[in-house]
């Protein structure tokens, strides 16, 4: 799940950098909005480290020309790309321009463009929470649904005692899971996941392999799981935990691969074929470990099953997404690879130093059958995770002949 986090001005501002970690924890991507007032109290750099994004601080840049039009409609990619929320501290001020509709800040202006679920965790001093004028805030935000963390009791900064703590940050990123709980948007879908490298042998302690490290098809499956998807995952060998939820089934070669692709397939309405399959295998692995020797040596190889293919044959109306893994035209060879393996979907991945394999981050271009191409530029694997499902869920609810 992706959470903006908006940190408003006050004291409890550095328990936001405790909240964005457990987020994170929890596997959500976390995206940070800074106040002015956040500003004085804890830096940026606290967050961006945290978070690994960059931190909104400013609704127009002062930078150029460009930067300022670039920033200004910022708040709208924000408020669309984030499934929910979360200001915390949410202070008096925060509470009073949100219900009062007043859009002076990145913060407030991103509340309003806005449609996702919205958590308000408030702290503040005791008097300026009792007030009438903030009680009638906190009731006109109920009323929208808007959920609160309620402010806990005891000693605050201002030496007084009574109600206006910041909540606990693990009630915090409750109340964000409680969220997640309710978003099930995946519900009835059952999920073919592969994910990480396959391992061909050359003799019993060598073997062929690449460098995929799992973390897109992992973060696929966690995403898909989460809301609320069955999920199976097929991985080749990584070292990555399972997701919670998630049903994976280890395997090792190609072949393996595809014997458990093929004997969960009965089960599945959509198929995401994201491990990278060696396309070749040693034609006869050595029982035995073979001796060095001062002479050139060459293996025999030959090409493995193409899973992907065969899913394309006999798929039925399941949807089938592929992914191109590619150093080249992008484009032109993900678009042959949908037409040539019969997928719904085709996920260009422009792979090299640094890039697709083995990051944290990924940016892929989305290609459909009908044409479309979309791209979802750079961002952590788990948000072009649910991107992608973002993408996926409405083509299976448009065309009947695709999913269930
Ligand atoms: O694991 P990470 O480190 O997070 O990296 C992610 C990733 C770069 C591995 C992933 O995003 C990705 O691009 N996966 C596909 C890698 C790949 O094998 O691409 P390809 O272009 O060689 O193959 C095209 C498609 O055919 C893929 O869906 C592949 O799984 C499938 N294939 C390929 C060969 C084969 N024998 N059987 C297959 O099913």
């Amino acid at each position: 799940m992706r959470v903006v986090l908006g940190v408003g001005g006050g004291i409890a501002a550095y328990k936001a950098a405790e909240v964005a970690r457990l987020a994170i924890q929890n596997g959500m991507s976390v995206q940070c909005v800074m106040t002015a007032g956040a500003r004085e109290f804890v830096q940026p750099l606290t967050f961006a480290t945290l978070t690994g994004q960059k931190v909104i601080t400013d609704l127009f840049s002062s930078q150029s020309p460009e930067a300022t039009l670039a920033s200004a409609v910022e708040h709208i990619g924000v408020a669309q790309e984030n499934d929910v929320l979360l200001v915390a501290p949410a202070t008096a001020n925060v509470l009073a321009r949100f219900a009062h509709g007043i859009a002076d800040d990145f913060l407030s202006t991103l509340y309003l463009a806005f449609t996702g679920p919205v958590v308000l965790a408030p702290a503040m001093n005791n008097n300026m929470w009792a007030h009438p004028a903030t009680q009638a805030n906190v009731a006109t935000l109920r009323s929208r649904g808007h959920r609160f963390v309620e402010p806990g009791e005891g000693f605050l900064a201002c030496g007084t005692t009574g109600p206006g703590r910041l909540a606990e940050p693990a009630q915090i990123v409750e109340a964000l899971l409680e969220v997640q709980r309710v978003r099930q948007d995946w519900q009835g879908e059952t999920v073919l996941v592969t994910a990480g490298p396959t391992q061909e042998p050359i003799d019993p302690v060598r073997f062929l392999s690449n460098r995929s490290s799992g973390r897109m098809g992992y973060a696929l499956a966690q995403a898909a799981a989460q809301r609320g998807a069955k999920v199976v995952l097929i991985s080749g060998p990584v070292a990555l935990h399972a997701p919670a939820g998630v049903e994976r089934i280890a395997v090792r070669t190609a072949e393996e691969m595809r014997a458990a692709v093929l004997a969960r397939l009965a089960e599945a309405s959509v198929v995401i074929q994201c491990a990278a399959v060696a396309d070749y295998r040693v034609a006869q692995p050595s029982e035995r470990k073979i001796k060095k020797s001062d002479a050139a040596f060459t293996l025999a190889m030959e090409p493995t099953p193409d899973i992907l293919a065969e899913l394309g044959r006999i798929k039925g109306h399941r949807l089938l997404v592929g992914f191109a893994a590619e150093t080249g035209d992008l484009e032109k060879e993900a678009l042959r690879k949908l037409e040539s393996k019969n997928c719904d979907v085709m996920v260009g991945n422009l792979v090299g130093e640094g890039m697709g394999f083995d990051s944290g981050e990924n940016e892929v271009l989305l290609m459909f059958r009908g044409g479309e191409v979309v791209n979802l530029p750079r961002a952590s694997k788990t948000v072009i995770a649910a991107q992608i499902l973002d993408r996926l869920a409405p083509l299976r609810a448009a065309h009947p002949a695709y999913g269930r």
